[in-house]
């Protein structure tokens, strides 16, 4: 079983909000980059949880030896979804930009003045802005440059990571312009100066699947709510580096990992559906294994959105007064996420057009405003972005193109 036309008709049944309709017209969701809808499934496990055993963890109670279950099963769910060898190497936090703020102060207590960390212009503030915060400390941040094709310049990159940096923190594709980027060439560069390696993959993980063993990352972080589940923030570190870490923490926390940069107590209804978005996707794969079952899903939902999101992209960038920005579609590794300017009108004014017509698309930068300042778009209102989803059809791009043809002929 692939995921096509029907898969993505069957799928799009379980999603209520996808039933909605504005001022009569169908909703048609298109905004998966800044959160994605959630199914039924994973509603109904949050529901569970609360209708069931809503108490804090290690208790000596049943509903409390239930809730340690449940948060220990999501870890596992997690684990398969990004190919970690084990639980262990999963915490979880309110989201993604506070765990990776809690790591950026982990991290400068392994650094000192002068010591170097690289980021790059493309990526999201939330993996830009922690980092950044530590010139304070003395640390020296160095950014990767954008190219105006949307891609990062790998020449830049070689430049910029040397003996001096510590740690290079690296988006593995923007939710601006779908770019995937060469984590495999960032993680070479910093092996060889001994760095860190920190992958964002919060724009990643909705489209192909992950596996941290093979990119050998030190740190991945990503967020549950833009693959169908509640809002969750998850960060994956490398066995045995989390716990000679020195996080903040309460002395009555766990000192071991994952728990040592856990601060109070989780959102344990959110986890619950953390798991259930995890076994929703893998449901459209196939395999023995969860992790089987997750790559197969994947891949096919992954094509189906490649094929979708070319589709806008080919169709829109022809039209008059119209400017695709980013990568074309030759290659399968490219995030189904389009960002578009149309001349004389203003990214806000379209996407409000086009919201109430039903077509929900973000305007803006998305917080990744640095990226939008260096393509010289900050002064016009960023861009107008389209975020294709599992549960995105052809027909919905087809209105959006035509609410996109009467933006220009206006
Ligand atoms: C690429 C990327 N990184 C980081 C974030 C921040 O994630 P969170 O909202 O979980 O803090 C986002 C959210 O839009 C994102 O798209």
């Amino acid at each position: 079983m692939g995921f096509g036309r029907s898969e993505c008709e069957r799928c799009r049944r379980d999603f209520p909000a996808l039933g909605r309709e504005v001022n009569g017209h169908p909703l048609a969701y298109l905004d998966g980059p800044a959160g994605t809808q959630v199914p039924q499934q994973v509603i109904e496990a949050v529901a569970h949880y609360y209708r069931t055993c809503n108490a804090n963890t290690h208790g000596a109670f049943m509903t409390s030896r239930e809730s340690d279950e449940v948060i220990h099963r999501a870890r596992e769910a997690v684990a398969a979804f990004l190919g970690a060898p084990s639980w262990r190497e999963v915490s979880f936090g309110a989201n993604m930009t506070t765990l990776n703020f809690s790591l950026s102060q982990a991290l400068v207590r392994e650094m000192r003045p002068g010591d170097e960390i690289v980021i790059t212009e493309l990526d999201h503030e939330a993996n830009r802005g922690p980092w950044l915060a530590l010139r304070e400390r003395g640390i020296e941040v160095r950014e990767i440059a954008l190219r105006h094709d949307g891609t990062l310049d790998y020449g830049d990159m070689r430049r910029k990571i040397t003996d001096r940096t510590k740690l290079v923190a690296i988006g593995y594709a923007s939710n601006a312009l779908g770019t995937v980027n060469d984590v495999p060439l960032a993680r070479k560069l910093s092996r060889e100066v001994g760095a860190w390696l920190l992958v964002d993959a919060v724009h990643y993980a909705p489209h192909f699947s992950l596996d941290v063993t093979t990119l050998d990352a030190d740190f991945l972080l990503c967020s549950a709510y833009k693959f169908y589940g509640p809002h969750v923030g998850i960060l994956y570190t490398r066995p045995g580096l989390l716990a000679k870490l020195r996080t903040d923490k309460l002395r009555t926390q766990d000192d071991e990992a994952p728990f040592r940069i856990e601060t109070g107590t989780l959102n344990h209804a959110a986890i619950a559906g953390v798991s259930a978005a995890i076994d929703y996707v893998a449901s459209w794969g196939q395999g023995e294994t969860l992790r089987a079952r997750l790559v197969s899903a994947m891949e096919g939902i992954a094509r189906h959105e490649h094929a979708i999101a070319s589709f806008f992209w080919e169709n829109v960038r022809r039209l008059p007064g119209v400017m695709a920005w980013g990568q074309g579609f030759s290659s399968p590794h490219r995030a189904p996420t389009v960002s578009i300017t149309i001349a004389g009108v203003s990214p806000s004014e379209a996407a409000r057009a086009l919201g109430e017509k039903g077509i929900l698309v973000w305007d803006g930068d998305f917080y990744a405003a640095r990226a939008i300042e260096v393509l010289g778009l900050a002064q016009g209102g960023g861009v107008l972005r389209t975020g294709i989803s599992m549960y995105n059809t052809q027909e919905e791009i087809e209105l959006l193109l035509k609410g996109v043809v009467a933006l220009t002929e206006r």
